[in-house]
């Protein structure tokens, strides 16, 4: 167990069964009309008393529940395939494809698992550490329709994404870089979004959410540019307390969190995109400075990616800045 993640302790402690009825626009889903049980306690089931094992973060149940060792699966994808990726091969069968980029700890992909078996999911983050923490989740709800893999974003979407494959691509949190210094390092660029443009199917849609507010001013000037954008108004109906691990911890200390989606346009291709792309200013905002107790919540090792981390994943694309 490790001491930064308290709450991966008690996984058996005792509470009561309850049962939330998932909201069908979550997740921008019809599909997601299931009704979400969680608790960890003893739950009825006909005249079966069953042990759940529900884990929580920071309070918040993590979906799904953690199943006897024999029932758990393999969800790391330990090394890239060549070329870009296969998702029929990946999964053994055609579904709908979700990806979240800096995924962390996996929170709300795995959510999404759980909810929407019909769909498939690849979970992306620079740091091994982190997806030590989402693949064991993962395993241990003997998911068979996520798999997660340490990349670097831009490369992954730019080089392992087949064209029109996508229906979902997800980016809560990326990092603001407070240190104007770092600024080339945000994620979030018009060459990026152009890259989306690309991975995304003609239903595609792209999820992003920030706590930081400059960085939202510039998404809301950018991302329409490329997308048929919206701001959600309020939370996530699907997940009210937060969807990921991040936006969990901002909301508990008072944050205003800004969340979006856009649509894919039919007419704006690729190479439409990327056109613009090169005519749109990058993401030079000034972020202004980080709030100390949010960071440290969030764990050190969340952060930018020291250069002995940067070398654990390798492959990064020319345009990464160093
Ligand atoms: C602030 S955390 C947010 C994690 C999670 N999405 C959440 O909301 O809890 C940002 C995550 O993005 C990852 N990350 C940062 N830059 C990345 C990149 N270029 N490619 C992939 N992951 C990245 C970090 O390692 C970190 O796990």
């Amino acid at each position: 167990m490790n001491a930064d993640y308290p709450e991966l302790r008690g996984f058996a402690q005792s509470a009561r069964v309850r049962k939330i009825s998932v909201d069908p626009r979550s997740i921008g889903h019809p599909q997601l009309k299931d009704s979400l049980i969680i608790g960890d306690a003893s739950a009825r089931i006909g005249f079966m008393k069953e042990k759940r094992k529900i884990e929580r973060e920071f309070g918040v149940p993590i979906a799904g529940e953690i199943l006897e060792p024999a029932q758990w699966s393999r969800t790391a994808l330990k090394h890239w395939p060549e070329g870009t990726l296969d998702w029929q091969a990946l999964f053994g069968r055609r579904a709908p494809i979700v990806v979240d980029l800096g995924c962390g700890n996996g929170r709300f992909l795995i959510g999404s698992a759980v909810w929407r078996t019909d769909h498939d999911h690849l979970g992306v983050d620079l740091l091994p550490v982190v997806l030590r923490y989402a693949t064991r989740r993962a395993n241990q709800r003997g998911l068979g329709n996520i798999r997660f893999a340490a990349g670097e974003a831009r490369e992954v979407v730019e080089r392992r994404l087949p064209a029109g494959s996508v229906r979902e691509v997800h980016c809560y949190h990326p990092q603001p870089y407070h240190d104007p210094r770092e600024a080339p390092r945000r994620l979030i660029t018009p060459r990026f979004l152009a890259w989306i443009v690309r991975a995304l199917d003609a239903e595609g849609t792209f999820f992003v959410q920030t706590d930081n507010l400059p960085y939202w001013n510039y998404l809301e000037k950018i991302v329409p540019e490329f997308l048929d954008f919206e701001a959600q108004p309020g939370r996530w109906p699907d997940a009210p307390k937060g969807r990921t691990r991040r936006e969990i911890i901002a909301l508990r200390r008072g944050f205003p969190v800004y969340r979006g989606w856009g649509r894919k346009r039919p007419d704006i291709e690729f190479e439409l995109a990327m056109r613009r792309a090169e005519s749109l200013p990058g993401p030079l905002f000034d972020a202004g400075p980080p709030d100390r107790e949010l960071e440290a919540l969030d764990d050190a090792r969340w952060r930018p990616v020291s250069n002995r981390s940067v070398r654990q994943v390798g492959n990064l694309p020319p345009h990464w800045p160093r």
